[in-house]
């Protein structure tokens, strides 16, 4: 049997992407979700591969889910910390619920899952986290104060957990996708994303499978001596 990979949001957008790719590698793969039971299901019966349901947002609840997922399918060696939402809103018109909303799932969502997972791959010599944070978090985007904040503090949790992890043989990246053909991006209003495919040099969006590739090359042992690092995906619209 493979290593086992957890996968948060991994059953629609970019982490369905993922947990397919995993598997086909070969990886026992998990997939988190937190509210939409239809495409999990749906997901579920057309991969084969497990769902698990909760709210990254909720420290116990991941305590709890993970526990599940060991048992059912041992230790978890990969983590990718996907699971991702939007409230847009313009500064001046940002509420307080839809800031914590963001930070809740976006940010700490990404420290109350690797808690969960980090003694475990420090007993065992062996680990990799994987955040995916957004092109937003490197640039800013106007409307996304809450957003941009939480995915630049998920490049920060990285380097930060990388220093510690790098002894113990576990690593610790994050990639910064650009504007992916998602439901996420599909939402934002037609116009605004016409201009939007205008700033992408490669002169389109990004396609999730894109992504589960960056994914599964730092997954994979080749990726042993790569930590700390972010990993740019966004068709050259913005170039660190
Ligand atoms: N600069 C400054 N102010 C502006 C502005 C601009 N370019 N455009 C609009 N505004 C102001 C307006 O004047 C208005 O101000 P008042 O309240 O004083 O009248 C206010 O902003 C609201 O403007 P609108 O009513 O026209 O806009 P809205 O509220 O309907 O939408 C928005 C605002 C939510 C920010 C919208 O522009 C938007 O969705 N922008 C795109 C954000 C984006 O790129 N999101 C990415 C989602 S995908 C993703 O996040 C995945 C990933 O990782 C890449």
């Amino acid at each position: 049997m493979g290593k086992v990979a957890l996968v948060t949001g991994g059953t629609r957008g970019i982490g369905e992407a993922i947990s397919i790719k995993l598997k086909a590698n070969g990886y026992n793969v998990a997939a988190n979700y937190a509210g939409n039971d239809e495409a999990a299901n749906k997901f579920a019966a057309q991969t084969g591969i497990s769902v698990f349901k909760w709210s990254v947002a909720d420290y116990n609840d991941c305590a709890a889910g993970v526990k599940e997922v060991e048992a059912e399918l041992g230790p978890v060696e990969i983590l990718v910390n996907n699971a991702g939402i939007t409230r847009d809103s313009i500064f001046h018109k940002m509420t307080p619920e839809k800031w914590n909303a963001v930070i809740n799932t976006n940010l700490t969502g990404v420290f109350n899952m690797t808690h969960q997972v980090w003694n475990g791959m420090r007993d065992r010599n062996f680990g990799r986290v994987i955040n995916i944070s957004s092109i937003n978090g490197v640039k800013g985007q106007m409307g996304q104060t809450n957003y941009s904040a939480a995915k630049a503090g998920d490049i920060g949790f990285t380097k930060a957990l990388a220093q510690e992890g790098a002894f113990k043989g576990i690593t610790v990246n994050a990639i910064t996708p650009g504007y992916i053909a998602t439901e996420m991006v599909m939402a934002v209003d037609e116009k605004i994303r016409e201009s939007i495919i205008k700033q992408i040099p490669v002169g389109r969006l990004g396609e999730p499978e894109e992504i589960a590739a960056c994914v599964a090359f730092l997954a994979s042992d080749d990726a042993g001596f790569i930590t700390g690092s972010t990993l740019s995906a966004n068709g050259g619209q913005y170039m660190q």
